[in-house]
């Protein structure tokens, strides 16, 4: 479904993609993780062509970005969902309002009774109905990525891509969040999930394929259990900090 190729970004002389390498399989969690600042939220960005690289190329669903202008971008975007770090919802809209934007925009084809319903729906997936009526700004910062979420489902998209779902949450509502990923990506064989995250643990009971970004760079991509066998010293490493030590890294 989505491939890098050689792909390099540097910002000034920082290079935080250096020659980078990936495949992501159609149907499947992926999982790409690493430390703060190791390019994981650079990387989503790639894929939705909100960065583009300085080499190399990022093919989606056989179309190589780099051959897009923005307007194509704009329309390759109505295939992905995405769940930014920040949640990114609109201040000015309610939740129901948000939930209901990406089906508006994208009209997909339904009527406006047909629209909230699907907003209905996913509100009601992921117990935020009783907030419908609130603003971003009377939100706790996990009900906000909760309605961001929902946001990202609504239009059922075929790649749905998120950014650290789960940090910051307390273990009950980010066990909820994971179920919720597993269960959207199971609704359809078809459902492509990315999931960028820094949680070993997460990605260990949830992914089907787990991609390890180190230096700008994919240093390994394989299923849980290659990663739990891997004598890779730099997965290892990951392994004894994240797993035995402290999951959290802010
Ligand atoms: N627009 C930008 N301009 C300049 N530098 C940037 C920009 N975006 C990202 N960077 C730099 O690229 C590096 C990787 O950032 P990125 O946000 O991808 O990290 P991350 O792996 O997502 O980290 P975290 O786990 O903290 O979210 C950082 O050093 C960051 O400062
Ligand atoms: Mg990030």
């Amino acid at each position: 479904m989505i491939f890098f190729r050689g792909v390099s970004k540097t910002f000034g002389r920082h290079a935080v993609l250096d020659d980078l390498d990936l495949h992501i399989e159609r149907g499947k969690i992926t999982f790409i993780i690493g430390k703060s600042g190791e390019g994981k939220s650079v990387t989503l960005k790639h894929i939705i062509g909100l960065m583009r690289p300085d080499a190399g190329t990022v093919i989606v669903d056989g179309v190589d970005l780099g051959s897009l202008g923005e307007g194509e971008l704009l329309a390759l975007r109505k295939n992905f969902g995405v769940l930014f770090q920040q949640a990114a919802l609109f201040d000015h809209l309610n939740v129901f309002e948000n939930v209901l934007f990406p089906l508006e925009e994208q009209g997909a084809g339904l009527s406006r009774a047909l629209r909230e319903q699907r907003a209905e729906e996913v509100l009601a997936l992921i117990n935020m109905l009783s907030v419908r009526d609130k603003y971003p700004g009377e939100l706790s910062t996990g009900e906000k990525k909760r309605v961001g979420l929902a946001r990202a489902l609504s239009s059922k998209p075929a790649v749905l891509l998120y950014d650290e779902p789960t940090t910051g949450m307390d273990p009950l509502v980010s066990e909820m969040i994971d179920k919720l990923i597993v269960e959207v990506n199971a609704h359809d064989p078809q459902m492509t999930s990315v999931v960028i995250s820094h949680d070993l643990k997460a990605a260990m009971a949830t992914a089907e394929r787990i991609i390890m970004l180190y230096k700008g760079r994919g240093i390994l991509s394989g299923s849980p259990q290659e990663f739990r066998n891997s004598s890779d010293p730099v997965v290892r490493q990951f392994f004894a900090g994240r797993v035995e030590g402290p999951m959290e890294f802010f």
